[in-house]
């Protein structure tokens, strides 16, 4: 075992064995996009993080609204939590993120994985934005490493660089939860799709292992679900047992090169996501809007024949 997937084990164990509190995690699904927010927070000192929020953005009109941001807010005020973390495990590109919005509401850092950078060099090019854009995740407060350490009030945050799905996917490991963003989803539905712009499948089969080498008490919180053959409700959380031993496209005996073959097999059937054009463009800039034109208006481009 590498050394910070061997520090996130002890983490974890800690929590196991009552050394660390276990911090408390309120999910939030929002069904139009499928996806799992979660506010966490320690319960003895109220500090919280807040991983992965939705800004709801109705493409038709071209209007956003903020009724999911606002009941993480709702929640986050009834609690007496003091936000000290916005945390994104990728730039999502089937939703835009509240982070913004969030932190001009409850304050808190604005954090993304290091790799951000490769993101916004390879989508600033597909968008041609001038040299106005920085690419160098200056957008963040933030910018975390393989192994890089946060607290939560006094609940650990240890950061493990997990990429396959995009480059620069990060696994949050706070106590003894484990946020894995699209790095896994529930074992009945399997992987994410490894195939946009600087995806790659054999990476993200090993960046699977090496989560699926955690305790296998570990509490698992998945960025999104899609219910499954056989499973009509959603579900977004798990144990790393149950993944490791029945994830239906990684489980233990799984080759890499058997899922390198059904995974790009299958993403090659994908359409993109509905809001992948509207979501790279606005979280490759931490979740903000480009700037306005002269009117006062911003405004998204539809990059043809790009993707
Ligand atoms: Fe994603």
């Amino acid at each position: 075992m590498d050394i910070n997937l061997e520090r996130a084990a002890s983490q974890i164990n800690a929590v196991l064995q009552g050394k660390i509190r276990t911090p408390h995690v309120e999910a939030f699904f929002d069904e139009p996009t499928f996806t799992a927010s979660y506010v966490v927070h320690d319960p003895a000192t109220k500090a919280a993080a807040i991983i992965d929020s939705v800004l709801d953005f109705d493409q038709p009109s071209g209007r956003t609204s903020f009724k999911s941001a606002d009941a993480m807010i709702a929640y986050v005020e009834a609690e007496g939590l003091n936000v000290e973390w916005l945390l994104e495990t990728h730039a999502h590109a089937d939703h835009l993120s509240a982070a913004p919005y969030l932190q001009e509401k409850l304050g808190g850092k604005l954090v993304i994985g290091a790799e951000i950078v490769t993101v916004q060099n390879v989508f600033g090019k597909i968008f041609n934005e001038g040299t106005r854009f920085a690419r160098d995740g200056s957008q963040f407060d933030r910018l975390l490493v393989d192994g890089d350490k946060l607290m939560i009030g006094e609940i650990p945050l240890i950061a493990l660089h997990v990429p396959g799905h995009t480059p620069a996917d990060m696994a949050y490991i706070i106590g003894d939860a484990v946020f894995t963003g699209d790095t896994m989803f529930m074992p009945d539905y399997g992987s994410a799709r490894a195939d946009f712009p600087g995806g790659d499948a054999r990476q993200l089969y090993q960046s699977v292992r090496r989560l699926m080498k955690l305790p296998d008490q570990s509490r698992v919180f998945l960025c999104h679900d899609y219910k499954a053959p056989n499973r009509d409700e959603y579900v977004w959380e798990t144990t790393m047992l149950a993944e490791r031993t029945g994830n239906v496209h990684v489980h233990e005996g799984v080759s890499e090169d058997d899922f390198v073959e059904m995974r790009t097999q299958r993403d090659a059937t994908l359409s993109m996501p509905k809001l992948i054009l509207p979501s790279i463009q606005v979280n490759m800039r931490g979740g903000r809007m480009p700037e306005p034109e002269e009117n006062g208006v911003s405004y998204l481009k539809l990059p043809l024949n790009q993707l």
